[in-house]
């Protein structure tokens, strides 16, 4: 009889892509997804390390796997991702689990399936240079099957000193640029319409087949002419990395995406060098002028950390005033996190008392918050072209989709169909959700 998987995903949309990658690899394996973890043959959580509370979360989840299996002998209890190579031991000896793979090993999960025994946990943690899992097909999780996302790279090679990434996901490796396209083509046969482009860093993104070299700007060429009613976003720009290139070849293709998802993590020059993001503040708000020059609708979102080391209260106002200059239309906010084995534990105090810490995160949540509602306000009265995603969670009678901008729309079905475009007018707004006619 066919066996089931369940896996529950926590972390990046890098590690939702891994997971339909894993669900792909155990179907080969025999073991079909279920999402009813009381029916699995087969637990894991595919886990995040990013911050202490991404993974304080996770130990929970365990141990209510491990009560699982204690019902359910034979259950299989398997942690993959970020945390298996930092906390492979306390994983196998404090919390016996059977089963402990790394980010770049998932091929081996047949065979280790194979060798588990009642005192033979297995454990594959090593990372690769090259493993891309170009040739295997994503099992699709999503649920609306309008929106497909598509691990271009892995790995990352900035070093940045807050960062677990690099120890966690290893080297950066550009994906097979035929493989890319060939898997664009294939979820627009489906009925997808727009496919994320994700990578750590995607403007690094270079490959080179031995005849020719394919930098991240050729490829959202590449993709973008699979078809003009296939939208194209990709996730994550580095602000020293995005290249005028980009920047114009987006703005060359109706059907690239008008966002860029564009981490500031702070505006203070002096702690961007602390945390070796290799450009400073004055950098940065080039950047954004070049993205508003060329492209003035462009939506622009940001990541920011409160309290890293040594931040002093003219730091965050740094922070709290580029913000104010920007006006990013979202952006997530986090208080940072001292990583074990970076270069910021080793090397620097994490010397911001964690209340100090809160309250400058909230003065940078409010601020966004305003100056998202500014932003989703200044929408009002504009004509957008909307993808169709499907009903609207709040209200089941009305649809919802995304602008080019990647703002969220809502509107009154009136015959449109997931999958469709369609033209809006925005009438009103919250800070999150432009409400259309
Ligand atoms: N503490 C807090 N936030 C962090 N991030 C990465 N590492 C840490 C950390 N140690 C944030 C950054 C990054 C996002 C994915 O997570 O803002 O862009
Ligand atoms: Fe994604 Fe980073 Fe979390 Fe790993 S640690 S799952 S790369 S966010």
């Amino acid at each position: 009889m066919e066996k089931r998987a369940y896996i529950e995903t926590y972390g990046c949309q890098m590690n939702v892509n891994d997971t339909e990658v894993i669900f792909s690899i155990l179907k080969d394996a025999g073991y079909a997804r279920t999402e009813v973890m009381e029916q699995a043959d087969l637990v894991m959580a595919n886990t995040c390390s990013i911050r202490d509370n991404a993974e304080q979360r996770i130990w929970g989840r365990i141990e209510a796997f491990n009560q699982l299996r204690a019902s359910r002998p034979g259950l299989i209890v398997g942690i993959v991702g970020c945390m298996a190579e930092r906390l492979k031991d306390k994983l196998l000896e404090t919390h016996k689990v059977d089963l402990v793979v790394g980010p770049d090993a998932y091929r081996s999960l047949p065979r280790l399936l194979n060798a588990i025994g009642p005192d033979s946990p297995q454990i594959d943690v090593l990372l690769s240079r090259d493993e891309t899992y170009a040739d295997i097909p994503p099992v699709r999780t999503d649920r609306n099957g309008i929106s497909a996302f598509i691990s271009i790279m892995r790995g990352c090679n900035n070093v940045c000193s807050y960062c677990v990434v690099p120890y966690t996901r290893g080297a950066e490796r550009s994906r097979d640029a035929n493989s890319i396209a060939r898997e664009a083509c294939d979820v627009y046969q489906k009925g997808y319409r727009e496919v994320t482009l994700l990578g750590q860093n995607v403007d690094s993104y270079l490959w080179n087949s031995g005849t020719e070299s394919v930098t991240f700007a050729g490829l959202l060429e590449r993709v973008a002419a699979i078809a003009p009613d296939l939208r194209v976003r990709f996730a994550t720009s580095h602000p020293k990395d995005i290249s005028d290139e980009v920047i114009y070849t987006m703005a060359a293709h109706p059907n690239i995406c008008k966002h860029i998802h564009l981490p500031v993590q702070s505006g203070s020059t002096r702690l961007l060098e602390k945390m070796r993001r290799k450009y400073s503040r004055e950098w940065y708000l080039e950047r954004v002028a070049k993205i508003r020059e060329v492209m003035p609708e462009c939506g622009l979102t940001t990541d920011v950390i409160a309290g890293f080391c040594s931040e002093t209260p003219e730091d965050h106002q740094d922070t709290l005033s580029l913000m104010e200059e920007v006006g990013f239309d979202w952006a997530f906010m986090f208080a940072y996190s001292d990583r074990p084995g970076t270069l910021a534990n080793r090397t620097m105090q994490d010397d911001v008392p964690a209340d100090e810490k809160n309250r400058r995160l909230n003065e940078i949540i409010q601020l966004q918050n305003r100056k998202s509602l500014e932003r989703y306000r200044a929408q009002i009265g504009k004509r957008l072209e909307v993808l169709v995603e499907g009903p609207s969670k709040r209200d089941p009678s009305m649809l919802c989709g995304r602008a080019s901008n990647n703002m969220m729309c809502v509107f009154p079905a009136a015959g449109r169909a997931a999958g469709q475009y369609t033209q809006v007018l925005v009438k009103d707004c919250t800070s999150a959700t432009l409400l259309c006619e």
